[in-house]
């Protein structure tokens, strides 16, 4: 049977994550908190909230529920303040052959993604109606590592997860690429772990017949 190919967004599609970790950085400065490039790794593929407990460790106080919320929100608005500048020449190098080529020939495409803001950014980048399913940040209530994006991208594509492929540069989504039984392209930061199924530094020179080596497309 034909397979999926189920992508990341931020990192992946479109180099959203230097807006995040700006909106971040912004916010930890306003608060006082120490935040750095370190730290930020460790937020990419990973929800708000879960990225704002990340953040909190280093607070020398403890904040409530509704507080962390008026953070969250503030982050939240500074972030879309940046993205709202995003274009469609702000897709990442390689990005749109292999899409198209992956359409060509059968293969399902979609959008896996932590993020409640994709359907704003798939709409700037000009891809909001290309996909074949998305499933994103507001449908999820678990965050990567855990699976749940990636099964349910893959229900509503109505392929088995044994046939879908999964492009992340998180080790956050790595991970959950691989507790949903699929195989895994990591690139960019996740070019490094070793538990990619496949790694590339990034999408530019690779083809929709790169992926298809991977025998879950078939
Ligand atoms: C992921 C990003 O795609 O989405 C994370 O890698 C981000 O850095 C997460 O925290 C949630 O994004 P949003 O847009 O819902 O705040
Ligand atoms: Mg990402």
């Amino acid at each position: 049977m034909k397979g999926a190919v189920i992508f990341d967004l931020d990192g992946v599609i479109v180099s959203t994550d230097d807006c995040h970790y700006r909106a971040w950085q912004q916010l930890a400065d306003e608060e006082g908190i120490y935040f750095d490039a370190e730290i930020n790794q460790r937020l990419r593929g990973v929800s708000r909230m879960d990225s704002l407990e990340i953040i909190l460790e280093r607070a020398d106080r403890n904040y409530t529920n509704e507080e962390k919320k008026v953070l969250a929100d503030r982050k939240n608005a500074y972030y879309r303040e940046l993205i709202q500048a995003l274009t469609p020449d702000n897709i990442l190098p390689g990005v749109g052959p292999i899409l198209a080529g992956l359409k060509e020939h059968g293969i399902k495409i979609a959008v896996g993604s932590s993020s409640k803001n994709t359907p704003l950014i798939l709409d700037r980048i000009g891809l909001k109606d290309y996909f074949d399913a998305v499933a994103d940040g507001n449908d999820l209530s678990k965050s990567k590592p855990d699976p749940e994006v990636f099964l349910l991208a893959a229900e509503r594509l109505g392929v088995p997860p044994e046939h879908c492929v999964v492009v992340e540069d998180a080790d956050a989504g790595v991970e959950a690429a691989l507790a949903a039984g699929m195989r895994v392209l990591g690139v960019g930061a996740a070019a490094a772990n070793l538990r990619a199924t496949l790694r590339a530094d990034s999408l530019d020179g690779l083809t929709w017949a790169d992926l298809s080596k991977l025998p879950t497309l078939e």
